[in-house]
């Protein structure tokens, strides 16, 4: 099977998780998108959306489902995402989409976050993916010295800036061994908007796409 059609199998796998009535929180990726084009066809029983970036809002609206602005929503039962790296604890790199900051946000609205990937996203230890860290553009420098300081290599990513104004660096050379620690790290920094580890919102459930069917880890 290729890569698409293990997205695809995950993205149809996903629905089962959606939860009648309620309102569902959508993240952002193509593997995402293989999900929002299956939660059109049970449009009709949910109450909405809310989505954690512009291009998902897009495709979404394209499929008559409503998106809720996130001010509106007290509370979501189940946040579908996809991922960048998941190790088996949940953990996940996120933000190779730059919607991280959105994604962290609805993420942490919801009560389940069920990652969906191919399995070539599962790893033993974070950081072989370059992590994304989104700052502030003037705390850009500021930001990579601390980043070196920690071991890595950042580089601002081109040509990219987010749906909230901002530039992403991207961090290789970092191996993630403690995920919470180094998300509250970073976190902290004046100038870090969001860092792509998703450890405090970490996955409760994996749906992973193997040439085999899907596998789930909880
Ligand atoms: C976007 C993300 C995506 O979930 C992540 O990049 C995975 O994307 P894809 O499903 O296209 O592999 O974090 O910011």
């Amino acid at each position: 099977m290729t890569q698409d059609e293990l997205k695809a199998l995950v993205g149809r796998a996903a629905v089962e998780h959606v939860v009648p009535g309620a309102v569902v929180g959508v993240g952002t990726g193509s593997t995402v998108n293989c999900f929002i084009d299956e939660l059109a066809k049970i449009k009709d029983r949910i109450a909405g959306a809310v989505s954690s970036s512009q291009k998902s809002t897009e495709r979404l609206q394209a499929h008559g489902i409503a998106v809720l602005d996130a001010n509106q929503v007290d509370s979501l039962p189940v946040y579908i995402d996809g991922a960048d790296e998941i190790d088996h604890g949940g953990h996940m790199i996120k933000g190779g989409g730059a919607a991280l900051t959105r994604e962290k946000i609805v993420a942490d609205m919801a009560e389940r976050f069920v990652c969906i990937a191919d399995a070539s996203k599962l790893v033993q230890t974070l950081g072989r993916f370059p992590l994304p860290v989104e700052v502030i553009p003037m705390a850009s420098g500021l930001v990579s010295r601390r980043l070196r300081a920690l071991g890595g290599q950042p580089r601002v990513r081109e040509g990219v800036v987010t749906d909230n104004g901002n530039v992403i660096l991207d961090v290789t050379g970092l191996e993630i061994r403690d995920p919470a620690a180094m998300e509250s790290d970073i976190n902290n920094w004046p100038g870090v908007v969001t860092v792509g580890i998703f450890a405090r919102n970490r996955a409760k459930v994996c749906l992973l796409g193997t040439p085999e069917g899907v596998r789930r880890l909880d």
